[in-house]
């Protein structure tokens, strides 16, 4: 982690004057942390905390948790909760995997991960059939996160896949085959719902929706949740959507808090508590290929993403989520016992 990081971040609206409802990709402005009235000293106050939190552990799986994140849209945060919250488990303490399935290789750029033409990737493990740990990196900013990167020739996988054995289940054998501990493995998606997608829907068990707070956001989920149950039925029983987080929130408009009123009315118990802010600084980071966890870790961005993997790691092992406590009091399972601050012997 950079230790020159600016600790407070901006937390003041640099645009005053009344919010708009445009949608997209307007990144212009910061929206206010978690909390609404916090001045930018309580906002320090609470990276530290967080980060220090950090260092207290969450608890660790007992299985490595593979989490799709899907959503057909494009631009609607996958790339961008893919790996922020990749970053956050890490520095939670676990030990976290990301997989680009997206041409574009988006995440493996915010990561800090070279993925010209000529570096082995998923393509070659998906197509030629090369082992995952022949094409996995460590990214260098957080300790216990890799990378498995995309390259533009993963454009040409969804066509040359379909005469291939086996097509829809390559990369569940290929992690199947993977055998450094993993606490997490996050899959981010492209923005379509053919063959890789549905390489990664057989690969893993949870499915992690981002929703964007904006128009339409729930247009088109129906495709994506129907996909989901046609895989489960024929490929993958354990498949499941178990996560749904709320992006680019921004507080202000009422848009915003109606959407996430009926997402959470649609969605109920899966949406997560936490949902994370508009952030200019989230948007810069990808930039210096790096996650707003290293590249502004007080900034209410870098905030919310530590939250929400907070909030999935208890999740996961069935602990209740509380946002004002720390989890660690009054909780005694098996699981908090073992936590991913432990370490691990490898
Ligand atoms: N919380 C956020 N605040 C501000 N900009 C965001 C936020 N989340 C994502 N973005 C920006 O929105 C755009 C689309 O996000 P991205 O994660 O690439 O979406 P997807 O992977 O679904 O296509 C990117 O430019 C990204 O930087
Ligand atoms: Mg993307």
């Amino acid at each position: 982690m950079r230790s020159d990081a600016n600790i407070a971040g901006p937390m003041t609206d640099p645009v005053p004057g009344p919010r708009t409802e445009s949608a997209g990709e307007d990144v212009s402005r910061e929206t206010p942390p978690p909390m609404d009235d916090t001045p930018i000293g309580r906002a320090a106050q609470l990276a530290v905390e967080a980060l220090g939190r950090a260092g207290e552990g969450l608890p660790r799986p007992e299985q490595t948790r593979v989490m799709v994140v899907a959503n057909q849209k494009g631009g609607v945060g996958k790339t961008t909760t893919t790996v922020n919250l990749a970053a956050s488990l890490a520095l939670h303490g676990a030990r976290v995997l990301v997989i680009d399935l997206d041409p574009q290789g988006n995440a493996s750029t915010a990561l800090g991960i070279d993925h010209h033409a000529e570096v082995p990737s998923i393509y070659d493990v998906l197509v030629e059939s090369k082992p995952l740990s022949e094409v996995v990196q460590p990214v260098t900013d957080v300790e216990g996160l890799f990378c498995a990167p995309a390259t533009i020739d993963l454009a040409g996988a969804e066509i040359e896949l379909v005469s291939l054995v086996a097509r829809e289940s390559r990369l569940q054998k290929a992690i199947q085959g993977y055998e450094q501990p993993l606490d997490y493995i996050l899959i981010d998606c492209p923005p379509s719902l053919g063959l890789l997608t549905v390489n990664a829907l057989v690969a893993g068990a949870e499915v992690l929706i981002p929703i964007q707070c904006e128009y339409y956001a729930l247009e088109g989920l129906g495709q994506l949740l129907r996909n989901v149950d046609l895989v489960r039925g024929h490929l993958n029983p354990e498949l499941h959507v178990s996560t749904i987080l709320l992006t680019m929130y921004d507080g202000r408009t009422r848009l915003a808090s109606q959407v996430a009123d009926e997402v959470r009315s649609h969605f109920g118990g899966e949406v997560l508590r936490t949902s994370i802010p508009r952030s200019v600084r989230i948007s810069e980071a990808p930039s210096y290929g790096q996650t707003v966890l290293t590249y502004d870790p007080g900034s209410s961005g870098s905030l919310s993403y530590l939250e929400a993997a907070r909030e999935i790691a208890l999740r996961g092992v069935g602990v209740q989520y509380d946002p004002q406590h720390p989890h660690i009091a009054g909780q005694n399972t098996q699981q908090e016992q073992q936590s991913m601050s432990e370490g691990r012997s490898e």
